[in-house]
């Protein structure tokens, strides 16, 4: 396994890469978990070589203490890749792909980033897409993989790639859970035993209006907003919408075109996670 620090560097092992073989890239904040290794498997499942990258990324958190707070493991996170035989990881410095006083770009995602970690997290797409950007420029992979848990993103960055005129394909990869049903966050390490049991609730009413689907729109989401307040856990918002332009619905649509995303605080732990119905 190869450990690239700077863009040059990479730029160069990958310029002397055949032009006809298939590159992977997996983006990642670190602190892997299996959610994390699934897309790097899937890359190397696919393509002949697989490029990781472990950056936390400044500037697509919208609150200081959450960027500082964000657990950071990059050697034991270099172990797990290189037990998968992951081909190279990229974990660059700041000034790597900032320039000094550098501020994220302003993106237009029409609909996409209107609602849910749109209002929730201002600026945090405009953070996330700056990055995945110059990452896409810097490796010019052929496939790129994400997962469905954080499904607006993923929606984000098939829009991104249209706008960039690129041709990388966006690979969406289903949500690893823990045995619980909690999806695998980073940010669960920041979780009490206690806390990871609570936050099981998220999953359990995701799992809820798939068994009840039936019962419509409006009483699943009042639903979930009823089991938060019994068990005391802050819903930030509970949004059942059309994945394709991710606004809400009021009726359900096609098969596999509604999402129901959940986001809540444990412990001040913010977890998102989602459906797809
Ligand atoms: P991060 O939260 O580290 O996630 C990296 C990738 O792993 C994302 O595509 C995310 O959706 C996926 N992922 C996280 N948990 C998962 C799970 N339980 N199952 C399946 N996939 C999961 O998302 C980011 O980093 C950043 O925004 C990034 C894209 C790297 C840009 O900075």
């Amino acid at each position: 396994m190869k450990i690239f620090k700077t863009k040059s560097n990479l730029i160069h092992y990958l310029s002397l890469y055949g032009q006809k073989k298939s590159i992977g890239f997996v983006p990642t904040m670190g602190a892997l978990h299996s959610g994390h290794l699934a897309l790097v498997e899937a890359s190397k499942a696919d393509c002949d070589l697989t490029v990781a990258s472990i950056y936390v990324n400044p500037t697509q958190f919208n609150n200081a203490n959450d960027f500082k707070k964000y657990p950071k493991t990059l050697n034991y996170d270099l172990e797990k890749l290189q037990k998968l035989d992951c081909d190279i990881v990229y974990a660059p410095l700041n000034n790597d792909l900032y320039n000094e006083e550098e501020k994220a770009k302003n993106f237009d995602f029409g609909t996409l980033s209107i609602n849910m970690e749109g209002k929730f997290r201002p600026g945090h797409f405009n953070g996330m897409a700056t990055v995945i950007e110059k990452f896409f420029n810097i490796i010019n992979p052929t496939k790129a993989y994400f997962g469905e848990k954080d499904l607006q993103q993923l929606q984000i960055v098939k829009m991104l790639v249209i706008q960039m005129q690129s041709q990388i394909k966006i690979v969406g990869i289903p949500t690893i859970r823990e045995k619980n049903g909690l999806a695998k966050s980073s940010r669960n390490k920041l979780l009490s035993n206690n806390g990871r049991k609570k936050a099981s609730l998220i999953f359990n009413c995701l799992n809820y209006c798939r068994v009840n689907k039936r019962q419509g729109i409006h009483k699943l989401k009042e639903y979930i907003q009823h089991r938060f307040k019994e068990e005391d856990i802050n819903l930030e918002y509970c949004e059942i919408i059309n994945s394709k332009n991710m606004l809400p619905i009021k009726r359900w649509r096609e098969k596999n075109e509604n999402a129901i995303c959940i986001a809540a605080k444990v412990e001040e732990v913010r977890l998102i996670d989602n459906i797809i119905l």
